[in-house]
Parts: structure tokens; C-alpha cells; sequence
């Protein structure tokens, strides 16, 4: 048995007759959607085999297990980045343990630099697609037959089914959702104002360190994604320098927001079946 299905057997074990259907990956100082979370079972990273651990300031590192707006989630509070020295493979495992555990659908949160002057700090961000900057993939290496294919489709990176249901959360919640592709960058520098102008040139509208491997994962084993961003900075050479601490503090006066936009598309979502 591969090492994300007996964290699978932990997870089905601990959500007793709730098993997940919608698995959530929470940015940096994003993770306060966690804590509305209805009758929370709380699982550290540490108890789920082939979990690495989490390092970033501003992440948890545990499982969180319950509900939201009557759905079964369970939320990765604290991620993995290929730039803490992960194996990019090691990070299919979370995911994939989530979906032998019940998960059909993955929401990414992250946090981001605005390419957009009309997107200035604060702003929400609808991923419509991604741009794969260093070209690099958790799923190089023997395909896993029994996740998915060898070669996956990425036409619909951002399922668009998703987009009605987080588009109808902003209106309703009286948000001003931006839709735009995210381009991933390895990091952990922030980029230069050289590479900002040439990514913006390729068509992105954000850029960030995270959730690119995430999806590439969660689409080869068939769970549809939605992703939203929050640009906590105009990227670099649009405003004066550039911070984590910055990340973490927008990224927290933001959480609000994202967490009625959240909590809004997961109630769309929770009548259908995913
Ligand atoms: N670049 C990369 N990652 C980020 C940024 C940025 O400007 N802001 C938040 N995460």
C-alpha cells in the first residue's frame, strides 16, 4: 500500500461517518476559514504518513476535518512550497491522500503579486489558468497508473463549472472578484522588476510561489479545482520593495473577505454533487 493511502485510512478513520468531499489548500496568512469550520476534528501533519512537515511562518501544519455550509471539507492548514527543499513528488502525497479519502474537489487559497495596476493590494483573484514559469512538475517521475493518466490534461487547469458558483459568492457578498492567470514562480527570492515586466508580457495577471503544483496534482487524479488569490503587493518594480511580513499582513487584513467568499461558494457548491 503507497504511503498516501494509509494517510487516507487515518483521515476516513478520524471523519467517522463524514468522510471529506472537498479538500482545501489555505495560503499564507490565509488560514482563518479554518476556524469557521463546523465541528472540527483537528489531525496534525505529523500523524498522516508521507506528510512533510510544514515550515512557513504564518502556516499550522494539521489536517482540519468538518464542516462548512453542511459540506464535508478537509483543510490543509499549512502547505508545502518547493522552496523550503521538498521533493516536488512528496507534495502529490497530501493530495493525494485526500482524494482516496473522498475528496472530488480541491479550493487553493493563496496569496500574490498583482501584475494589474487596476488590482492593487487587497484585491481577490479568480484563477482562470497558470502559467508553469520554472517548467518543473510533482508528477515527473513513474506515473502512479492508479492516480491517473501519464499525461494530463490541463485545458481546464480551473474548472469552469467552478467559476458560476464564485462568481455568484462575490455578487452576493458585494466582493469585487477578479479573474486572471496566476504564473508560478519557484522562489523563494521575490522576482525582479525585469522578470514582472516579462511575465506580464506573457499574459499573467499575478505571480506567485504556491499553488501550481497543487493543481498539476489534483487534476492528474481527477479532482476538479478552484483557486482564488489574494494580492497582497503590486509585484516588484510596481511598488517600492517587497516583504513576507507584508504577505502575512495583507494577506490577514484580506482574510475577511476570503472567507465570506469561501464560505459563500461552498454553500453554492454543497447541494450539488461534486
Ligand atoms: N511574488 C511572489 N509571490 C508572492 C508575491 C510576489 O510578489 N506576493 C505574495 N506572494
Amino acid at each position: 500500500m503507497s504511503v498516501y493511502h494509509t494517510a487516507a485510512q487515518v483521515i476516513t478513520a478520524r471523519a467517522g461517518s463524514r468522510p471529506p468531499r472537498l479538500g482545501m489548500v489555505l495560503g499564507s496568512g490565509l488560514s482563518s476559514i479554518a476556524e469557521a469550520i463546523d465541528k472540527p476534528v483537528v489531525v496534525p501533519y505529523a500523524e498522516l504518513d508521507g506528510f512533510p512537515d510544514a515550515g512557513v511562518t504564518g502556516h499550522a501544519g494539521q489536517l482540519v476535518l468538518g464542516e462548512l455550509r453542511g459540506l464535508s471539507v478537509a483543510c490543509l492548514q499549512g502547505r508545502w512550497h518547493a522552496y523550503e527543499g521538498h521533493a516536488l513528488a512528496d507534495l502529490a502525497i497530501p493530495l493525494r491522500a485526500l482524494k482516496v479519502a473522498g475528496c472530488e474537489t480541491l479550493l487553493i487559497t493563496c496569496a500574490a503579486g498583482s501584475l494589474r495596476e487596476q488590482m492593487p493590494p487587497g484585491s481577490l483573484m479568480m484563477l482562470t489558468d497558470h502559467i508553469n514559469w520554472p517548467g518543473v512538475s510533482p508528477l515527473i517521475g513513474p506515473n502512479d497508473d492508479d492516480m491517473g493518466p501519464r499525461f494530463t490534461d490541463l485545458s481546464k487547469a480551473y474548472d469552469p463549472s467552478l467559476y458560476g458558483p464564485m462568481r455568484e459568492a462575490a455578487t452576493e457578498a458585494g466582493l469585487t472578484l477578479h479573474e486572471g492567470v496566476y504564473l508560478w514562480c519557484l522562489g523563494p527570492s521575490f522576482e525582479t522588476p525585469a522578470e514582472i515586466r516579462v511575465f506580464a508580457s506573457l499574459g499573467a495577471d499575478a505571480v506567485g510561489m504556491s499553488t501550481v503544483p497543487e493543481t498539476l496534482v489534483a487534476r492528474h487524479c481527477g479532482m476538479t479545482v478552484a483557486a482564488v488569490a489574494v494580492m497582497t503587493n503590486y509585484a516588484a518594480g510596481m511598488q517600492s520593495g517587497l516583504s513576507h511580513e507584508q504577505t502575512l499582513t495583507a494577506g490577514a487584513k484580506a482574510s475577511p473577505q476570503l472567507t465570506q467568499l469561501i464560505t459563500g461558494f461552498i454553500g453554492r457548491i454543497a447541494g450539488e454533487a461534486l
